[in-house]
């Protein structure tokens, strides 16, 4: 064949887009995944493209279907997470909807933890059920009521290893074996842990989401989410997001595959700082509750004991009042004031009014969100200077609303 590459003998316009298009080849194997920032791949003839589209061959095409960087992407949260496979998307939410809509179709139920991320309660109650799929929502902590609703048939049981934002830890080895009992498939948003703290797979789970956004990425630079679980299953999800398209793109697959060399490292210091937030935080005037799995207070800490590696880096803490806990975030100043989580930033916020904002009042309480809630993401700045600005953030608060303190 002749040579492709060779294109001396063709005008200016034909070269300048080849020249400037055909990667060299590589014979060392790069320390950095490379950004493979293409739309499409090339094949040797016809028949090599046909057999890549048609799942004969492996190899790429066009990266709406695999792209390497992505794949890589997804084969390393797969390895972290002990899953066979993966598939990479374009945010957690899109993981999450990958997961459940290959699960789910129209007469389906999906039995779900009352204290979920609000837009993963959103796209189950608002969305999902546009297409005719129902949610109940039940507490993780009763296991009656869990099998209750399992018991009425339920296609998939939706949990969270450590639940957003009232930090809820659900006895996952028991609701599982549940669920398999009630022939429902378990799916769990293992965000807040990572899979540095908890691998629900290893426990039994079906599949397993993660929003790459927070600690796997780790440094508020990117917006990914990953499905991991069986080949079967991840088959699934990738024949499903052909036809959805919500893919990653090779940048952030590049980002978040970075950010989690470092997720071991990080998150042993987040879970450090965290502890010491949390003490210090337990024995503060105005502070009505603190909610940290690392705690002997929290509800459910022999569980957490046993399932999580160390208390992870996201702790809440109750201030009983809207007011005292709107006065505490503008008396900060170190975290900063967003909605997101997982960075190297500490990142404080009101999930009443922002990450949960699309919850009711109703939903608020039966979810067990107190109105005066702070939810504080740990990031890895010094923990004596985060403990001196909770501090102003305490006093601003009880000067905001004395009487609430007395
Ligand atoms: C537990 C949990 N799951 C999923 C998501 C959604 O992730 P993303 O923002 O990457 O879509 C979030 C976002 O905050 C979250 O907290």
């Amino acid at each position: 064949m002749a040579d492709q590459h060779d294109r001396s003998r063709h005008g200016f316009g034909t070269r300048a887009i080849h020249a400037a298009s055909v990667p060299g080849r590589v014979e060392q194997i790069p320390t950095a995944v490379p950004i493979y920032q293409s739309a499409t791949f090339s094949s040797e003839d016809a028949a090599e493209l046909g057999d890549i589209l048609g799942d004969r061959k492996p190899g790429y095409a066009y990266s709406r279907i695999d792209n390497p960087t992505a794949a890589q992407m997804a084969a390393a949260i797969a390895s972290l997470e002990g899953a066979e496979d993966g598939f990479a998307l374009g945010s957690g939410m899109a993981a999450i909807h990958a997961a459940v809509a290959s699960l789910v179709g129209a007469g389906d139920r999906i039995v779900c933890t009352n204290t979920v991320y609000g837009s993963t309660r959103t796209l189950f109650a608002r969305v999902l059920s546009r297409f005719g799929v129902e949610t109940v929502f039940v507490d993780p902590t009763d296991t009656d009521a869990v099998g209750a609703a399992l018991a009425e048939g339920a296609r998939v049981l939706y949990l969270e290893t450590i639940s957003n934002p009232t930090i809820v830890v659900g006895d996952l080895p028991a609701l599982i074996e549940l669920a398999h009992r009630h022939g429902a498939v378990v799916v769990v948003d293992n965000t807040f842990a990572s899979p540095y703290l908890c691998r629900p797979i290893e426990l039994g789970a079906d599949l397993v989401v993660e929003s790459a956004t927070k600690w796997l990425g780790g440094h508020s630079d990117v917006v990914a989410g990953a499905v991991v679980g069986s080949r079967e299953r991840i088959a699934e999800v990738r024949a499903l997001q052909v036809d959805i398209g919500a893919i990653v793109a090779p940048f952030s697959a590049f980002l978040v595959l970075r950010g989690m060399e470092t997720l071991h490292v990080r998150m042993d210091r987040h879970s450090e700082t965290a502890l010491a937030l949390a003490r210090y935080l337990e024995v503060q005037e105005g502070v009505k509750r603190v909610f940290y799995p690392g705690l002997p207070s929290h509800p459910q800490a022999l569980v957490a004991q046993r399932l999580l590696r160390a208390g992870g880096g996201m702790l809440a803490f109750d201030l009983g009042d809207r007011r005292a806990a709107s006065a505490f975030l503008d008396g900060l100043s170190i975290p900063v004031r967003t909605a997101s989580l997982g960075a190297v930033q500490t990142i404080c916020v009101h999930p009443p009014s922002t990450t949960h904002r699309q919850f009711d009042d109703a939903e608020l309480i039966e979810a067990g969100i107190p109105p005066g809630l702070v939810r504080v993401s740990v990031g890895l700045e010094d923990a004596e200077d985060l403990i001196a600005d909770l501090g102003t953030g305490l006093a601003a608060a009880r000067a905001a609303v004395p009487a609430h303190t007395s």
